[in-house]
């Protein structure tokens, strides 16, 4: 699994900030057709997207392009124009306000189509579907289990805030007046619950308050303790706090990798399938929970900093 802790948001539109965004210290980089590029500007945008993908250092970054909705005139020259122009040079689409199954399934036979007629390699461009919408969230498990190609589902906040007529005009923080609890958990745990059933990874959307990176901090930290992978950024001032936020403690890190040494060791070697880790007991769905946190340390580049001695 590729890490996207840390998913930057890039106009399209945008030629400085397309050249800015290579060296930033993102897992993943999207280049936007969609909602922060002009109507009358999306066409010189696609040119702007594949010349950036072609000749741009990209190196350690996930490659991506977010395309227009299917109720657009857009789409399909979107698709079309990006991976015949640059697909060798990119990762993953972003397929945003996914309404139902069908749309993401149009997607992956366009993608197929393509990468037939240019001899690339088939299947090999994944999808990020967006969940931003009453409907796309009341269709999520369909749309996750819909295409091998789909390796993540991202909420959009923003839309989907005003696709349910939620009382707030600030993207990420509570409505004003919602008191008590968090007024996104459902829908974070409904999209949260299709991803993980579908062995896809969960992604945050954006926090529009750029100037204030601990509240950015605050509200990323919420999704990270549910479980989601990571959050866009759109800002360089979010990066290390998203890279931070998403990435689990040394001290985490090198407790998941001892329980799994240990583990090994007790079922391997003494063949006993619950033992003692220092005061904590340990079995088969510790192992688990400890793959998780190493496999996140590791995709993060973590170095474990302790060995196991029996
Ligand atoms: C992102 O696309 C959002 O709508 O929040
Ligand atoms: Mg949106």
């Amino acid at each position: 699994m590729r890490a996207r802790r840390s998913c930057l948001a890039v106009p399209g539109s945008n030629p400085r900030f397309l050249e800015k965004a290579q060296g930033l210290p993102v897992d993943e980089v999207f280049l936007d057709l969609e909602d922060s590029v002009a109507p009358l500007a999306k066409e010189e945008a696609r040119a702007n997207v594949v010349a950036a993908l072609r000749e741009g250092d990209w190196t350690g970054k996930t490659r991506v392009v977010r395309v227009n909705d299917l109720t657009t005139q857009w789409t399909y020259r979107d698709v079309i124009e990006v991976v015949e122009g640059a697909g060798p040079y990119l990762d993953c689409l972003i397929l945003p306000k996914v309404q139902d199954h069908t749309q993401v399934i149009w997607l992956d036979t366009l993608l197929t189509q393509i990468e037939r007629a240019m001899g690339f390699e088939v299947g090999r461009i994944g999808i990020e579907a967006q969940i931003e919408n009453a409907r796309g969230l009341v269709n999520v498990d369909a749309i996750a289990g819909s295409s091998p190609r789909l390796e993540a589902l991202v909420f959009g906040p923003a839309d989907f805030m005003a696709s349910i007529n939620m009382r707030t005009l600030v993207v990420g923080e509570q409505p004003p007046g919602y008191t008590e609890g968090d007024a996104y958990h459902y829908i974070l745990m409904r999209i949260l619950m299709a991803a993980r059933s579908h062995d896809l990874q969960a992604i945050d959307g954006p926090y529009l308050q750029i100037k204030d990176v601990e509240g950015f901090r605050r509200v990323a930290a919420r999704t990270a303790a549910l479980g989601f992978d990571g959050k866009w950024v759109l800002h360089p001032a979010q990066v290390d706090a998203a890279n931070e936020v998403f990435s689990p403690s040394q001290e985490d890190y090198d407790h998941a990798e001892l329980i799994l040494d240990a583990y090994e060791h007790y079922t391997n070697v003494e063949k006993r399938g619950a033992a003692m880790l220092g005061d904590e007991m340990i079995d088969e769905a510790s192992r688990k929970m400890a793959l998780v946190v190493a496999a996140k340390g590791r995709a993060a580049g973590l170095r474990r900093t302790t060995t196991f001695t029996p």
